[in-house]
């Protein structure tokens, strides 16, 4: 009796259709096509088939063999493609992405700082440094603050257990090291974190300071207000009004705050300049005769002017921030903002 290709082909494409592994399939192929598989055994039949009729007998069973290796065939590739569509998807990279890294950007206090010097620097003062760790000699004494004089409360200072040496209050000592080193004409700027008890919302036990000093012939305090006034309008970007409010610092005379007009009200009075219209920006005034003449410059020779600024102070005032603390807190959130 001749095989039934439907049936067998029938039978084969319903098993087919609950494999769902290539481990099965393998499996399956066995039982139709191996050894002891179910066209083997057809073939093998074929002794038992009358004479006559094995011409047609055997190549029936070559069409089922055929039929049956291209179903597998076809079976195998459908899995394999299957396969590898898994292994992409779980490998997928879509170049077309943007990048997801954050890339960083500069801190608000190295901007300020930044544009501070190259607005001092256009205008001829160049940079120089000096210790944080410094002599209480150059932070004081020889800034015309003498021990035991009251100014010293002016600045509460941190003491250090090195004898003759403080966590400098102010930039002003680079002025002296600078002056011991150089001889006039000096024009320098000296930036630097100093080192203060006071904390509060405006202040920070450490915070940085940009000093600036002159020392030539012939200068009057027109140059001062002239380099502070160019100064100030360079940095917020717009003509301001300024005023020079008389004041005391040892090391200057005569001694001057530096008053803008408010930033954040045009001077109508807010909350930021206390209603007044004013907002306190810098100290300055013409070098001390006898600072000068502690660093061995004659002063009926030579005269200077000096300014100290706090550079969060104006960063603050620049970018309308309330809280100084905000500046140390290191909340990406927060500094992200300033990108250039
Ligand atoms: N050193 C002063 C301060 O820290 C600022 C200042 C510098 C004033 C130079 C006058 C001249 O407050």
């Amino acid at each position: 009796m001749l095989p039934n290709k439907d049936d067998i082909l029938r039978e084969l494409n319903q098993e087919l259709a609950s494999v769902s592994s290539l481990q099965d399939l393998e499996k399956l192929k066995a039982r139709y096509l191996g050894k002891t598989g179910i066209v083997k055994e057809l073939s093998k039949a074929i002794k038992d088939i009358p004479p006559e009729e094995r011409k047609s007998y055997g190549s029936l069973v070559n069409e089922i063999k055929d039929a049956v290796e291209e179903i597998f065939k076809e079976k195998f590739s459908y899995f394999k493609s299957l396969e590898e569509s898994k292994k992409l998807s779980k490998d997928f990279i879509d170049p077309t992405l943007p990048i997801t890294s954050q890339l960083g950007s500069l801190h608000p206090i190295s901007l300020t700082l930044e544009r501070i010097l190259s607005i001092l620097k256009s205008m001829g003062f160049l940079e120089q440094e000096g210790p944080e760790l410094e002599k209480e000699e150059y932070n004081f004494d020889m800034l015309n603050i003498p021990k035991y004089h009251p100014a010293r409360d002016m600045q509460d200072t941190f003491y250090v257990n090195k004898e003759g040496y403080v966590l400098r209050t102010h930039t002003s000592p680079i002025q002296i090291r600078t002056m011991l080193s150089n001889k006039p004409p000096i024009y320098i700027t000296a930036p630097g974190k100093v080192y203060r008890k006071d904390d509060d919302p405006t202040h920070s036990p450490m915070f940085f300071q940009v000093e600036g000093l002159a020392v030539d012939k012939h200068i009057s305090l027109r140059h001062l207000k002239y380099v502070l006034d160019t100064f100030l309008n360079i940095f917020f970007g717009k003509s301001l009004k300024t005023r020079y409010r008389s004041s005391y610092f040892p090391f200057t005379e005569p001694s001057f705050e530096v008053d803008i007009e408010c930033v954040m009200c045009g001077g109508a009075g807010c909350r930021v300049c206390k209603q007044s219209g004013w907002l306190e920006v810098m100290g300055c005034g013409m070098v001390h005769p006898n600072v000068l003449k502690n660093c061995d410059i004659d002063p009926s020779l030579y005269t200077g002017f000096a300014f100290g600024m706090g550079v969060e102070r104006l960063a603050m005032l620049y970018y309308g921030i309330s809280n100084i603390k905000l500046f140390y807190e290191n909340d990406i959130r927060f500094l992200a903002q300033f990108e250039e």
